[in-house]
């Protein structure tokens, strides 16, 4: 065996950015993060190549100011924690201050505009594959305040990579087009757009762009997204944990109550509406959440099973109906840091959350128990 030796800070690097941004599609959604951490209202995200030549997102967030730009894609530099401590009470989607510095090792070229709403004009960046700044010159108009990233040929250093990125276009689009519902869905306010374009023969051909426009409800987007009949079969229902049920002992848990925000099917839905296609959203706090490897799969397999017993349904339909569960609960009461992604969660209260879910369910398609004994009637 050689010896064991310190690897140089580059390899570090390169390693390292490579578990943190994985696809066009993780690009896309650090890109998105960060523009609705920057509060922004607006967000149009344009691909080329199906990202493959450039992914850019411009959004009419705050802004980076021209103290901060020098940092902006450094390794761990962040504007929203300072100590490890911060991590309990963190409302944003990034915290670590890698996702840029990743994107810029992997890509050929990285640019970041940006304008605060007290600069006269924006600045365009040109940065390297370190995160610094490689030049820097005045640019057109943009928003009032906003910063627009534009990659170009990302994981052109990873060829393995680039060439799974490749194989897997479509597919790849597929899913930013899922993100793009994912964070359109849960911020009703959010204009967001996709424009793709192709390139043949030096000429740019555009696709039909996705747009969700802004909306003033949750029900709203579900109608604009998909359809009305669609969100005519759904019912919203937000419940609270009353302060008995948030009395647990042996924890030192953050005084904020547990509060659901759903979209279910509803008792008078037709299950060929609801089972199409994959349509199960499941957030903690706004954030996505990859359901089937965290603690909150069961909610899914509890909405299942009810709405299956309310509408009489075969147990071995295997689909699973659209639902949109949002948990809200305090900053300090999960862990995102299991995956490089942040999509898994570790609930201090999981029991919490699912006993107010079955309060929840009992709401909208009848008390489970009373269910049960009218089952059991019908079946003598
Ligand atoms: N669209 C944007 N608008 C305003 N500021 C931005 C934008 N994108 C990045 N920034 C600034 O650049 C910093 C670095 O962004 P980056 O995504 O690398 O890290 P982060 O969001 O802090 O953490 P994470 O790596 O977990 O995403 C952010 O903390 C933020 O201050
Ligand atoms: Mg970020």
């Amino acid at each position: 065996m050689c010896p064991i030796l310190a690897l140089d800070r580059h390899t570090i690097s390169s390693i390292h950015s490579g578990q943190v941004i994985t696809s066009i599609e993780s690009i896309v959604k650090e890109l998105l993060e960060n523009s609705l951490d920057a509060k922004a209202n607006n967000i149009d995200i344009r691909l080329v190549d199906d990202g493959l030549d450039t992914v850019e997102i411009r959004d009419d967030g705050s802004g980076i100011t021209k103290t901060d730009c020098c940092n902006m894609a450094r390794r761990h530099h962040t504007s929203k924690l300072t100590t490890f401590s911060d991590l309990d009470n963190i409302s944003t989607y990034g915290f670590r201050g890698e996702a840029l510095s990743s994107i810029c090792e992997l890509a050929e070229e990285v640019y970041i505009t940006t304008k605060t709403e007290q600069d006269k004009v924006a600045t365009c960046y040109k940065l390297d594959r370190k995160g610094g700044i490689k030049s820097e010159n005045t640019a057109g108009t943009m928003y009032r305040s906003g910063t627009m990233v534009s990659i170009h040929r990302p994981f052109v250093n990873l060829p393995v990579r680039r060439q799974v990125a490749e194989k897997a276009r479509t597919i790849s689009i597929k899913r930013i087009q899922e993100l793009a519902i994912k964070y359109g869905l849960s911020h009703p306010f959010l204009r967001l757009s996709l424009h793709q374009l192709h390139s043949t023969l030096g000429q740019l051909r555009k696709q039909p762009t996705w747009v969700k426009p802004s909306t003033s409800s949750l029900l709203e987007g579900v109608r604009i997204i998909y359809d009305s009949t669609l969100a005519s079969m759904v019912e919203e229902c937000s419940l609270e944990e009353s302060f008995d049920q948030q009395l647990e002992p042996d924890v030192t848990s953050s005084p904020q109550p547990i509060r659901l925000h759903c979209l279910l099917p509803s008792k008078l839905s037709d299950p060929s509406y609801i089972f199409k296609g994959d349509r199960v959203f499941i957030y903690v706090n706004k954030r996505p959440i990859n359901y089937a490897k965290s603690d909150l799969k069961e909610m899914v397999a509890m909405v299942r099973r009810r709405y299956k017993r309310t509408l009489d349904l075969d147990d071995d339909v295997r689909k699973v109906p659209f639902m949109y569960i949002d948990v809200q609960t305090g900053f300090g009461d999960y862990d995102v840091n299991i995956e490089p992604d942040k999509s898994v969660v570790m609930l201090l209260h999981k029991d919490r959350i699912l006993t107010l879910f079955e309060d929840l369910l009992d709401r909208i398609y009848g008390s489970f128990f009373s269910q049960n004994r009218q089952n059991e009637v019908l079946e003598k």
